[in-house]
């Protein structure tokens, strides 16, 4: 009775919960394994471009948005910011009782992933309203994503390359025109003018402000803000 209604997944959380089954005995953690870690078949592909790096210094961008969503009185709102950061200042200055403002936000280095693990490990009441992915902007499915009442934009143009064309990554117009599609009428998409890839930025703004209704509203020092008209 036991061997017939055995599955391989019956099998392998047996052993996972500490089972007496083993599951290696039959072969199956080191192919699950494989396939889990991406070792499984020829991993010949262009890999992922991450952001070999783990940014402590809290730029501009990120308090000057926390100053702007201050001075706007915004809070309670859902938030998409692209570049973390490994200080993950705009989530733990969100997540605060005034401001109770739902991040999400996009990292590229595992480093600054695993300080957001610690982080939420310490601090769960963070979790409530901080999430972040490990993940590349360029790749982003529009089906994984909600509604959004304030995206940032600050690191358009900045670490886009040729890796990136490699596995199809979509292009720095095609994130602002998705993030925009997922911005709430009355929503604001935000930029850095501080940011080293201001200018080719700059071309691309001008793009998308011919593709999506959307209005510039001003410059908060050097977060350039606009608004989703509809
Ligand atoms: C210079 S740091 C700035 C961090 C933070 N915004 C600040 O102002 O302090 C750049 C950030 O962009 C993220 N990043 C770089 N390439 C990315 C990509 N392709 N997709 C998502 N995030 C990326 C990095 O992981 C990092 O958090």
């Amino acid at each position: 009775m036991f061997k017939d209604t055995l599955t391989r997944r019956h099998i392998l959380s047996h052993t996972l919960a500490g089972g007496v089954a083993g599951a290696s005995y039959l072969g199956l953690t080191g192919q699950l394994s494989a396939e889990a870690t991406g070792k499984a078949g020829k991993a010949e592909g262009p890999k992922l471009k991450i952001y070999d790096d783990n940014w402590m210094n809290r730029e501009k961008c990120d308090i000057q948005l926390i100053e702007w969503l201050d001075q706007q009185r915004i809070t309670g709102a859902a938030i998409y910011h692209f570049g973390t950061g490994g200080h993950h200042h705009v989530g733990i200055e969100c997540a605060k009782q005034e401001r109770r403002s739902s991040v999400f936000g996009i990292t590229a280095s595992s480093q600054e992933y695993d300080n957001y693990v610690q982080l939420v490990t310490e601090r769960p009441a963070v979790l409530r309203y901080y999430n972040v992915v490990f993940g590349d902007i360029y790749l982003l499915n529009e089906k994984l994503l909600p509604t959004f009442d304030v995206v940032t934009l600050f690191h358009l143009c900045e670490f886009r390359g040729p890796q990136t064309d490699a596995y199809g990554g979509l292009t720095d117009l095609a994130v602002a025109n998705l993030l925009t599609d997922k911005t709430r009428p009355g929503g604001h998409i935000l930029f850095y003018t501080g940011s080293f890839a201001f200018e080719p930025a700059k071309a691309v703004i001008a793009q998308w402000e011919k593709q999506r209704r959307v209005e510039r509203v001003g410059e908060y020092k050097s977060v350039l803000v606009y608004r989703k008209t509809a």
